[in-house]
């Protein structure tokens, strides 16, 4: 499928929930949360069948994404079930990391998905210090997170990578510890711009630290950072090494890079069965009527609203003048 501006799209991010265990500042808003009740999120069935069409319209490539997806029960099995889909080449999760190192059945939660067909997972990490981990996701789950990661190791997933949004006066402090356990792990590390997204209050200048200026920081302790054009993870990052090694650092730059939207490839299924054709822009199309309409629909009828959603797909975001209030990080998964 190619949109309007000859993006071709492979590449579906599909949300389970909006639920989570943890309350990250800049993915919900602080006070208590209303979670969608639970017949307005998509089945699993109706998700697989979106998947299926979406399969044979060019989708390659699915994320599952959340809220926390391992906080919806089965979250495995659908991931295989995905793995059967012809057409779909590569599964990956994003995920807080917090129940990877669950044990259900003699397995863990990171081995069931790896048995399951996952082959890469993005975990959560803003910090490697217990209260600033627990002051920026509101609960105190960090040993968790590095057992989820232990376990996430151990199971054998191809690519693990880590996620820290950049926050000004948190991360600074971050960058080398943070840095230095990815590479003694072995796992690429990626620091992502704040976006303006769910809630206006942490997305104010006063939080927004830009990736230039994290990459000159963090230069002070490494020496120089190196493009590394050549090496490509197939999403928004762009990637940086310390000079004459292979110590490699990501970069999300949905804000400052000019360019981040050229390459884009992917549509977002929201949990409650939106299809959004950019995070960046309130656009969303109500794919869950079309899924429940009274007298049923056919195959054909939902790969022609898909294919309209990706006519619609914009150039590129606009978060600066596209604030959306109301509508939450956590349901539309990031
Ligand atoms: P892979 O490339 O498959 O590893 O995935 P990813 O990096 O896109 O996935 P992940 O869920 O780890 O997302 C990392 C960060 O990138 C999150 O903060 C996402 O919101 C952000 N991100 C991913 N895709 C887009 C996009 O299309 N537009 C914008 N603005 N941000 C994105
Ligand atoms: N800006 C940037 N990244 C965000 N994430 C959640 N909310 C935001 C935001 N407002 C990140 C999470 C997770 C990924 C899926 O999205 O940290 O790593
Ligand atoms: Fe949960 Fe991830 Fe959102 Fe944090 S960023 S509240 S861990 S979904």
């Amino acid at each position: 499928m190619e949109d309007a501006f000859g993006h071709h799209i492979s590449y579906l991010r599909v949300s389970v929930t909006d639920r989570c265990n943890e309350r990250c500042r800049y993915c919900m808003p602080q006070e208590e949360q209303a979670w969608f009740p639970k017949d307005e999120i998509l089945s699993y069935e109706e998700m697989l069948r979106v998947l299926r069409v979406g399969a044979g319209l060019g989708i390659r490539k699915v994320r599952v994404t959340g809220g926390e997806p391992l906080t919806r029960p089965g979250v495995a099995d659908f991931c295989a079930q995905i793995s059967a889909i012809p057409g779909i080449q590569e599964i990956g999760i994003s995920t807080n990391g917090t129940l990877l190192s669950k044990t259900e059945g003699g397995l863990t939660m990171a081995e069931r998905l790896v048995k399951a067909g996952v082959r890469s997972a993005n975990i959560s990490l803003d910090s490697l210090d217990r209260e600033t981990y627990r002051r920026s996701t509101n609960r105190d789950l960090l040993p968790k997170v590095l057992e989820g990661i232990e376990a996430a190791i151990s199971a054998g997933f191809r690519s693990i990578r880590l996620n820290c949004v950049l926050m000004k006066n948190q991360t600074e402090r971050e960058f080398m510890p943070l840095l230095n356990y990815a590479w003694e792990k072995g796992l690429l590390l990626r620091f992502i711009e704040l976006m303006p997204v769910s809630t206006q209050d942490v997305l104010s200048e006063d939080n927004f630290l830009a990736t230039g200026t994290a990459r000159q920081l963090i230069e002070q302790h490494t020496g120089p950072l190196l493009p590394r054009p050549d090496f490509k993870t197939n999403g928004p990052a762009t990637y940086y090494a310390v000079a004459g090694t292979e110590q490699k650092i990501g970069f999300i730059g949905a804000m400052t890079n000019l360019h981040f939207c050229e390459t884009c490839n992917k549509l977002r299924l929201t949990s409650d069965g939106k299809l959004r054709p950019c995070l960046g822009s309130w656009l969303e199309f109500d794919l869950r009527e079309v899924l429940r309409s009274p007298q049923g629909c056919t195959d054909q009828e939902l790969a022609g609203f898909i294919h309209n959603v990706v006519a619609r797909k914009p150039k590129e975001h606009d978060f600066r003048h596209n604030y959306q209030p109301n509508r939450r990080m956590i349901a539309i998964g990031g």
